[in-house]
């Protein structure tokens, strides 16, 4: 059977990670999300991470040639073999390119895009609310949190808010998502792939949105 592979499509803090994370694990699939390959790399000061570092701080995209290598490698290797639920990529149309033409070389293509819509004003409210594990699992201190303050409930480490989830710098990623993201929308409704999912929903119930938009597609 050929991989299945799912594009995870929406604004900063529409809450792709929560449910690419929960998707993977229904799915038996991988969870590659560029954003936490950056972070990984930024963690073990690779070149790579001292390079994105710099746009990320920002609420920059990291140039699209250094992005596309890093994802190529890492859906080559053996444990993508079933595909993967794609989390922050593609962000750019030459990157949506760059993934159709790598699928076909692996047989495949896109199988489904939940595009999870939440408007602009609710996000800083989220991604300033936001707390994450070391291990990359995701809290709010309001919508999601853990049993005690700032302690990840399933290793006991401390819980961080992220370097780009300042109200400015979130603000600033909107933007970028609005002019360089959001014409994927279009691309991706042009090729019937889209599903529009109520993001402002329960997170159990986007899942189930999700789901069904997976298992119908
Ligand atoms: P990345 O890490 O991908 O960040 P992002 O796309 O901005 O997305 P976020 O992780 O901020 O939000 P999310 O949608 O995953 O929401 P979450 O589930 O956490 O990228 C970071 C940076 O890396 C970029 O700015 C760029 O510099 C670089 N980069 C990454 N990929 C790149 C690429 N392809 N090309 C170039 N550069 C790239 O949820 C948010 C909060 O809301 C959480 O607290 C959660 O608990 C809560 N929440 C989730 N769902 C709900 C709900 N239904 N109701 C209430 N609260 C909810």
């Amino acid at each position: 059977m050929a991989p299945t592979y799912i594009v995870m499509l929406g604004p900063p803090g529409a809450g792709k990670g929560t449910q690419a994370k929960k998707l993977a694990q229904k799915l038996d699939l991988v969870h590659v999300s560029t954003g936490d390959l950056f972070r990984e790399n930024l963690k073990n000061e690779t070149e790579l991470g001292q390079l994105a570092q710099q746009y990320m701080n920002e609420g920059e995209l990291v140039p699209d040639d250094v992005t596309i290598r890093m994802v190529e490698e890492r859906l080559s290797r053996p444990d993508c073999e079933e595909g993967a639920v794609l989390d922050g990529f593609p962000r750019t149309p030459a990157q949506a390119k760059a993934l159709d033409d790598l699928l076909k070389k692996f047989g495949s293509s896109v199988k489904v895009v939940p595009y999870i819509k939440v408007a602009d004003e609710a996000l800083v409210e989220r991604l300033s609310g936001r707390w994450m594990s070391p291990s990359g699992r995701v809290y709010h201190e309001k919508y999601n949190p853990p049993t005690v303050k700032w302690i990840d409930d399933i290793d006991g480490s401390q819980l961080y808010q992220r370097e780009d989830d300042k109200p400015a710098t979130v603000r600033h990623r909107i933007e970028v998502y609005n002019e360089q993201t959001a014409p994927l929308i279009e691309y991706y409704r042009d090729k019937d792939l889209l599903v529009e999912i109520d993001g402002t929903q329960s997170i159990e119930e986007v899942t189930e949105d999700i789901m069904k938009a997976v298992e119908e597609a």
